[in-house]
């Protein structure tokens, strides 16, 4: 099976609008000769989308949130639809991050909606699961997954389903500077198609499982490599532009 590969920078709360537009400046001006061999999409807070989209626009860049809200227009003050969101230039969306679910009190039943929510604004949602350490010292890493998984399936329908992105981030390896064994979360990685294939048979083989956590061009390679892991998700390391090539193999 042939899947699309990615290299998508997470820039969670960090970076002001001008720090955002001189980072992607630099990128697409590093990229003019250059064909990259994944697809590179960068995540930028909600403020920066409109300005670092029109600086990505010339370039094979895309543009990605890292959250929306439920609706499409209303009252409902502070919130972001998956349609403003697209009318912005994003083209993606992170859905279910472990900073939502932990410090945002996101439900699995939310999440499902979230993803939904997303196909239909015509976004792509790139779905994130993974286990916290207590789950992953009791032998619950499956069970985990296999919950967070499942719980978008009564909210989507397999013709959408076919085009989700499945980011697997074990909570205690974000930010922490530790990794699984890459074996480990190939494992994972595979576990999650087979749970998909439930719901969409073999074309659960051509959804994207990307690997998540303390990524740096120092180890991308040994996740990359695994036959189930098709790319990565990367926080710290995505926010130099020089180390962010670097992970994408461009000098
Ligand atoms: O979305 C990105 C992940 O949370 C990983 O973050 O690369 O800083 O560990 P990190």
């Amino acid at each position: 099976y042939t899947r699309e590969t990615f290299l998508i920078a997470n820039w969670k709360m960090h970076k002001t609008v001008e720090e955002g537009r001189a980072f992607a400046r630099e990128l697409v001006r590093r990229l003019e000769n250059v064909s990259p061999k994944h697809q590179l999409i960068i995540c930028p807070t909600a403020l920066s989308l409109w300005a670092v989209g029109q600086e990505l626009a010339t370039s094979p860049v895309m543009l990605g949130a890292q959250n929306l809200d439920l609706g499409r227009e209303g009252a409902l003050t502070g919130a972001l639809s998956g349609y403003l969101i697209r009318e912005a230039g994003a083209r993606w969306v992170i859905v279910g991050h472990s900073e939502r679910r932990n410090l945002f009190g996101e439900t699995d039943a939310l999440i499902g909606q979230k993803v939904a929510q997303a196909f239909e604004a015509h976004l792509r949602p790139i779905l994130c699961v993974g286990e916290s350490l207590d789950d992953y010292r009791s032998g619950q890493t499956f069970a985990v997954i296999t919950r967070q998984i499942e719980a978008i399936f009564p909210y989507t329908n397999s013709e959408v389903l076919k085009s989700l992105v499945v980011a697997y981030e074990p909570v205690w390896a974000i930010g922490s500077g530790e990794v699984p064994e890459p074996k480990q979360a190939n494992e994972v990685a595979g576990l999650i198609r087979q749970i998909l294939s439930k719901q969409i048979s073999d074309d659960a083989n051509t959804v994207p499982v990307l690997y998540g956590g303390s990524v740096s061009s120092n180890n991308i390679h040994q996740f990359l490599e695994q036959a189930h892991i098709d790319g990565s998700l990367v926080g710290g390391a995505s926010l130099q532009v020089d180390e962010f090539l670097k992970m994408a193999d461009i000098g």
